[in-house]
């Protein structure tokens, strides 16, 4: 991608070099380049020019990656009340948020109601309730469902969601008695549609699929729902690995919108279009530096970093493909076979397997690329390890947007009760 580029032998981001941040900020480091965001999210704001782009939070949680996509536009998918109140701090307007988790308490309920955002509701207790929630403070709250449209996205078995075994969403033949249901209740007022089949899907086909089978879930309730939003979720997946080939927004659009405009003009209806992309926007805009501790000549060639799982869990977790460069070597040619792990005390903190790059030694330094969706905000102090920083860069400037976390923060909240004082 254009943000990155590799000049006198080190890798940049967005014009900045790599090696001199690394130096400056200190490692592990996560970089994101503002302008990569801003184009990632017009990509979408290009090739569904109606809809309503509904920013995933949850794969981004810094407020001013958020900030930034609300100023292009954003609206946010918020899946907690913790990701409701991120969304409103980054200036996104209740009216412009879906909370859409499941499992929700009373509490969030509340809060969400008293925020005056929507709510996606994924379960019949849920709409109970809530619809008691909201009489109760006199208020009425626009609602979806979720629903399960049972639909087969080709994603790790741990990212597909929508598939009638998953523990997301309203059944598709329990959906119009829910609507008619929902239209009797006080405080509710049911007025959209939402799914989301998934994470990181390559293909085209199953969304087609799940929107010719929300349309015809459209079409069971239109007689009696007067519907303002259809909401077809994320998942749009990105080339982790060069070669992979993936579909872009506009893939994603020219398969669904003609089946939407179509079969809307057939009901004579016009609700909006929302879409909530998380990984597309935010994913590639991101590297993760890290140091080079050792380099150990074992059974493999074992690169010792100070990125582990603590920081970057998608590959111990779904076995993630994340590309390596080393930044200080960038146009340096392959000499070796590398194994990339982390400082944690577990064989799985492995970041990258079996990987051909320049010779590394001690002191270089590595990037993993495309850490920006579900990276930092996945990171944990596992192994009593304080977070690491987060910079912004933009026209040859570097903003720190995330403080460094030292050993007070890994008391943070701690109690020590007086006896033990
Ligand atoms: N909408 C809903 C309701 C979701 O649950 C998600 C993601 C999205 C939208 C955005 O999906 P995206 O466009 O980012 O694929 N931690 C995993 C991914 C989990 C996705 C959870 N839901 C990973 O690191 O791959």
């Amino acid at each position: 991608p254009g943000h990155l580029e590799v000049k006198n032998g080190h890798l940049h981001i967005g014009g900045m070099d790599t090696v001199e941040l690394a130096r400056e900020y200190g490692t592990p480091l996560y970089i994101t380049s503002e302008d990569r965001l801003r184009d990632n999210f017009g990509r979408f704001k290009k090739a569904f020019p109606d809809a309503h782009i509904y920013f995933a939070a949850k794969s981004n949680n810094n407020i001013v990656v958020q900030r930034i996509l609300a100023r292009e536009g954003a609206g946010a998918d918020a899946f907690s009340d913790g990701e409701i109140y991120l969304a409103r701090l980054a200036g996104i307007p209740p009216e412009k948020i879906l909370f859409t988790g499941n499992s929700k308490t009373d509490a969030e309920l509340e809060y969400a109601v008293n925020s005056g955002v929507m709510v996606s509701v994924d379960s019949h207790d849920e709409l109970i309730s809530l619809s008691g929630i909201a009489s109760r403070l006199g208020k009425e709250v626009k609602i979806a469902f979720r629903v399960n449209p049972d639909v087969s996205a080709d994603a790790h078995p741990k990212l597909a969601t929508g598939l009638k075994t998953s523990k997301f969403g309203i059944p598709s033949q329990e959906i119009v008695s829910t609507y008619k249901k929902a239209k009797e209740l006080p405080g509710v007022n049911p007025v959209g549609i939402h799914c989301h089949i998934g994470s990181q899907i390559l293909e085209i086909s199953p969304f087609a699929e799940a929107m010719s089978k929300m349309m015809d879930l459209v079409e069971a309730i239109s007689g009696f729902i007067d519907l303002e939003f259809v909401d077809i979720g994320g998942g749009l997946g990105i080339p982790y690995q060069k070669d992979v080939r993936a579909p872009t927004p506009q893939d994603w659009a020219d398969a669904v919108l003609p089946i939407f405009r179509e079969r809307c003009a057939k009901l004579g209806i016009n609700p909006e279009l929302h879409i909530e992309p998380g990984r597309y926007i935010t994913a590639d805009t991101t590297i993760l530096l890290a140091h080079v501790n050792t380099v150990k000549k074992a059974y493999k060639n074992f690169v010792g970093t100070d990125v582990g799982f603590n920081l970057l869990i998608r590959p111990a977790m779904y076995d993630s493909y994340h590309e390596v460069v080393v930044a200080n070597k960038a146009d340096g040619t392959a000499a070796d076979t590398y194994t990339v792990v982390g400082p944690i005390c577990e064989t799985g903190d492995i970041l990258a397997k079996d990987r051909k790059l320049p010779e590394i030694k001690k002191d270089d330094i590595i990037a993993l690329l495309d850490a920006g969706a579900y990276g930092f905000c996945m990171s944990s102090q596992y192994v009593g390890r304080p977070r690491c920083a987060e910079v912004l860069v933009h026209e040859g400037k570097a903003d720190l947007i995330r403080k460094r976390e030292t050993y007070d923060d890994l008391l943070q909240n701690q109690i020590i009760p007086g006896r033990l004082l």
